[in-house]
């Protein structure tokens, strides 16, 4: 049960950061739970941006009865990409001085929930260390680079829309038995491009996390599109490829098609998938999982909990079990350090996935 506890202010969410579909969901449960235990709450316009000049709206509505009600519009907006917030990438918010305007907002309210990845949540765990106020994570990043959580909101959707996208390539690739690059999100964290590669069936995967470099790629693609062509009688190859495998996709299909030579017969195409993969209709899970983690964020504010995330995980060392089994809480700083480990690949993790997809090279190339 989430303790009732008198306190006229409203409790704010914001999202900030790339966006993830899913966070309507979250905005839609965070202001339904919420207001099911008679706590107001507002949004917070255009992330850290909208706090630190105090631009909030109310996202509850008080009902003649006296209790408070939500906005009918909210039903619909759990199934919408995007945020209808806004976000923002605030540089303001790196720096105390700049943080000082949302400190002074921060003192209207009665607790904080903010929806985003690791810049999002570091901003959250700065506020909290300033502000008496409340603050509380929610995971949500496409990439799947945020620490201490099974999943983040958006991932499910993102990998969703990928799985398409390549479909619809195949499509016209076996038609014309051709090799395609596709590039896809990740700035920091492969893990778009591994996951889809697995689920596509694709023939090869570049991550940077891989380590390897601009010839080594070329030479492993040749080989790759050889194989598949000449030795598989393939119609069609696909490449998932990382953004943080900063060749320029035109450079490296040029160079793989001038090593293949054009007696080989074969084209070598590219497909920047882009921010096409942030967008779209939330999935089933990425809904489910913001509905559930909503709901565990206002738990946590009203208990007067501080400095978390909520995470989607079972209980592991280190957190806090909720009612939820699937939901546990850990403190920000641990969220913080665990993303940077997976990023810079110390992570036991990251370490995990690469070693898996060395193992599974062989597999693709069948
Ligand atoms: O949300 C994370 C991410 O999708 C990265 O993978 C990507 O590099 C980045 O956002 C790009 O975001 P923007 O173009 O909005 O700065």
């Amino acid at each position: 049960m989430i303790p009732f506890v008198s306190d006229a202010r409203p409790l704010a969410i914001l999202t900030s950061g790339g966006d993830a579909p899913g966070m309507n969901a979250v905005i839609r449960a965070v202001a339904k739970v919420a207001a099911s235990q008679g706590v107001p709450v507002v949004g917070v316009e255009d992330g850290y941006t909208g706090l630190l000049e105090g631009r909030l709206r109310p996202l509850t509505v008080p009902e003649s009865d006296g209790s408070l009600g939500v906005d009918p519009e909210m039903d619909f907006l759990g199934s919408v990409g995007g945020t209808v917030l806004g976000s923002a990438r605030e540089l303001r918010f790196l720096t105390p001085e700049g943080r000082a305007p949302a400190v002074r907002t921060m003192a209207s309210l009665r607790g904080l929930v903010v929806v985003g990845g690791n810049g999002s949540l570091a901003g959250a765990h700065a506020l909290a260390a300033e502000s008496e106020t409340p603050v509380i994570g929610i995971p949500a990043s496409i990439d799947h680079d945020v620490g201490c959580t099974g999943t983040s909101i958006g991932v499910d959707t993102a990998l969703n829309t990928i799985v398409a996208a390549c479909d619809a390539i195949c499509d016209t690739a076996r038609a014309h038995r051709r090799a395609f690059v596709v590039e896809v999100m990740g700035r920091d964290c492969g893990y778009l491009a591994m996951a889809a590669a697995v689920a596509t069936g694709a023939e090869a995967v570049l991550f940077r996390e891989q380590g390897r470099d601009e010839d080594e790629i070329v030479a492993s693609l040749e080989r790759a599109v050889r194989h598949a062509f000449a030795e598989r009688h393939k119609r069609r190859v696909l490449i998932l490829k990382a953004e943080g495998v900063t060749i320029p996709c035109t450079r490296l299909v040029r160079r793989v098609q001038q090593r293949l030579g054009e007696g080989f017969g074969v084209d070598v195409r590219a497909t920047v998938l882009g921010h096409l993969v942030r967008g779209g209709r939330p999935s089933f899970q990425d809904r489910m999982v913001a509905g559930r983690l909503g709901l565990a964020a206002v738990a946590a504010v009203l208990q007067g909990e501080s400095d978390q995330m909520v995470a989607w995980q079972a209980i592991v060392p280190g957190g806090t079990p909720t009612p939820d089994s699937a939901v546990t809480r850990f403190g920000l700083a641990r969220v913080l350090e665990e993303s940077r480990a997976l990023v810079d690949g110390s992570s036991p993790i990251t370490q995990r996935r690469v070693r898996m997809m060395e193992t599974i090279e062989g597999v693709l190339g069948l």
